[in-house]
C-alpha cells in the first residue's frame, strides 16, 4: 500500500480483515502500522517503490494518492513486472490535468460542464463574463484540494485565477466552467483498462463548516449508500460516462487501470461530470469499503491483471456507513500539529465504529514539546499535503503508541455502520465525542439532510 492517509488505512483495514495476507505500507501511518509493516520511503519515487516491491516480492501494489500516479510509479512497477492497482502517468492525466480530462470527455461524449481553458487574465475575464455567476475557477493541475473556487464574488474569482496564473510553474493554466446546480455524488468505478465495475455511490462534504460554509477542504465526512439517488443512476453513469471514458483512453493507447473516481452533479439538466480523479476519494473510500463484503484483494488484483470480467458481482452489506472527519485546529489553512490524541479505543467501543488514522504520528518526544505550526506542505496527495512530519524513527510496527500526536490537517476518520442512516450517524457522532484532540473541529451535519429526506435534485 502506497500512501499514508485514512483512505489508505481503510484499504489496509479491509485487506487485513480478509486474513491471509502479509501487508506492507510505504510510508503508512500509525493506524496502518498496527496491520502492516511500514517502510519510511518516498512512495512517490518510482525507483524506490519498485525496488521495495521487488525486495518484498509482493503480489500487488496498491497506489492510494494521486501524486505517485502522476509521477509514474505505476509505470515503473509495470515495467518491472509487478502487478499494480493504479493508472500509468499517461492515464492519470485524467486527474493531473483538468484541461486533458475535458478533452477526453468531449471526445467520449461525456456530459460535463462547459469549460474554457485559460492561460491569460484576458481569457479568464471573457470566460467569467460568458458563464456568469456563480463563478467556477479550477487550477488545471494537481492542487491538493485547494485548486477550485466556486464563488458569486467576481473579484474573488479573478484573484484565484491570478494566483494560479502567477504561480512559478511552467505554462500555468486554469479552467473556467459553467456552474452545475444539484447535489454532488462520488462514484468509484474500478477498471482493468477494458471492463468496468462500479462501487456504491457516496457523498462527501467538502466545506469546512456546517451548512456547507467555510473554505474548501479535502473532505470533512461522507456517507454511503445514497437512498435519495435515482435508481438508474449507477447504470447511467456506466453507460454515459465510465465506459465511454475507459474506451476513449484505450483508443488513445493509454488504457486506464485502477479506480476512476467520477465526481458528478445531478443537475436540472441531467447528470454532469464535475471532475475525474484517478484514485479512490477520501473520505468516501472509508464508507464505501465499510460496506463492501466481496474481498477487496480479489477486486483490486482482478483490475491490475485484466481479469475484471471474470469477477462475480460485488456483494454489499445492507448497512449504511457514515464517516466524520476530525480535523486539527486551523485546518484547512494552517493546521496545528503536535497535539496529543486520546479516546480512539473508547470510540471503537461504540457498536459499529472503527477509527482510521490520517494525520497522526507516534512520538517519543515528551509532551511538553507541545503544539507547533506545520512547515510547508508535505510530499503526497491532498491528504498527504496536510501531512507535516515524516514517519522516521517512529516505531510504525504495530506496537501500541506511547503517545499519539496530530501530524496533519485531517487527523482521524470516525467510521460507523448501522442499519439506518440515523443509526450510523448517531454512532459516528458518539464515537467522535470520545476523541480528545485539543482545538480539533468536525462538522456536525454529515448526512443530516439525507437523514431528513432533504436532498433535492433540481427539476
Ligand atoms: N473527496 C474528495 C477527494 O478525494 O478528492
Amino acid at each position: 500500500m502506497i500512501g499514508s492517509g485514512a483512505r489508505e488505512h481503510a484499504i489496509v483495514h479491509s485487506l487485513a480483515a480478509e486474513g491471509g495476507h502479509v501487508l506492507f505500507a510505504a510510508p503508512g501511518n500509525p493506524g496502518i502500522g498496527a496491520l502492516a509493516t511500514c517502510f519510511d520511503v518516498d512512495g512517490a519515487d518510482p525507483l524506490t517503490v519498485t525496488a521495495l516491491a521487488r525486495t518484498l516480492r509482493v503480489d500487488l501494489v496498491v497506489i492510494g494518492p494521486e501524486v505517485p500516479l502522476v509521477a509514474g510509479v505505476a509505470d515503473a512497477l509495470i515495467a518491472a513486472g509487478v502487478p499494480v492497482f493504479g493508472p500509468t502517468a499517461a492515464a492519470a492525466r485524467l486527474e493531473g490535468s483538468k484541461a486533458f480530462a475535458k478533452e477526453v470527455m468531449a471526445a467520449a461524449g461525456v456530459p460535463t460542464a462547459e469549460a474554457r481553458v485559460c492561460a491569460t487574465m484576458a481569457q479568464v475575464e471573457a470566460a467569467l463574463a460568458e458563464f456568469g455567476a456563480p463563478y467556477v475557477v479550477k487550477d488545471d493541475g494537481l492542487a491538493a484540494g485547494k485548486g477550485v473556487v466556486v464563488t458569486h464574488d467576481h473579484d474573488a474569482a479573478l484573484a484565484h485565477a491570478r494566483s494560479i496564473l502567477d504561480a512559478p510553474v511552467t505554462q500555468p493554466s486554469l479552467v473556467v466552467e459553467d456552474y452545475l446546480d444539484g447535489p454532488e455524488v462520488s462514484l468509484f468505478v474500478i477498471s482493468d483498462g477494458c471492463a468496468v465495475v462500479p462501487l456504491a455511490p457516496a457523498q462527501d462534504f467538502k466545506r469546512a463548516l456546517d451548512g456547507d460554509e467555510g473554505p474548501n477542504t479535502g473532505g470533512m465526512g461522507a456517507y454511503s449508500p445514497l437512498d435519495w439517488a435515482p435508481p438508474g443512476l449507477v447504470a447511467e453513469v456506466i453507460e454515459r460516462v465510465a465506459q465511454p471514458t475507459i474506451d476513449e483512453m484505450a483508443r488513445r493507447g493509454t488504457p486506464f487501470t485502477g479506480v476512476l473516481y467520477v465526481g458528478l452533479a445531478l443537475t436540472s439538466r441531467g447528470l454532469r461530470v464535475v471532475e475525474f480523479n484517478a484514485r479512490f476519494g477520501d473520505p468516501e473510500t472509508q464508507v464505501v469499503l465499510a460496506r463492501l463484503r466481496t474481498p477487496l484483494s480479489a477486486l483490486l488484483h482482478a483490475a491490475a491483471t485484466g481479469a475484471l470480467a471474470k469477477l462475480p458481482p460485488l456483494d454489499w452489506s445492507p448497512d449504511v456507513a457514515v464517516n466524520v472527519v476530525i480535523a486539527a485546529q486551523g485546518y484547512p489553512d494552517t493546521p496545528r500539529v503536535g497535539d496529543p490524541i486520546t479516546g480512539i479505543a473508547e470510540a471503537e467501543q461504540v457498536p459499529g465504529v472503527h477509527v482510521l488514522h490520517a494525520g497522526t504520528v507516534v512520538s517519543t518526544r515528551p509532551s511538553s514539546v507541545g503544539p507547533t505550526q506545520p512547515p510547508e506542505n508535505g510530499w503526497l496527495s491532498s491528504e498527504r499535503s496536510e501531512r507535516v512530519e515524516t514517519m522516521s524513527g517512529l516505531g510504525c510496527d504495530g506496537v501500541r503508541p506511547a503517545e499519539l500526536l496530530s501530524a496533519g490537517g485531517r487527523v482521524l476518520s470516525v467510521v460507523a455502520s448501522g442499519v439506518t442512516l440515523n443509526v450510523a450517524r448517531a454512532r459516528a457522532y458518539e464515537g467522535a465525542r470520545h476523541i480528545r484532540l485539543d482545538g480539533s473541529h468536525h462538522r456536525t451535519d454529515i448526512a443530516e439532510k439525507a437523514a431528513a429526506g432533504q436532498v433535492v435534485i433540481p427539476s
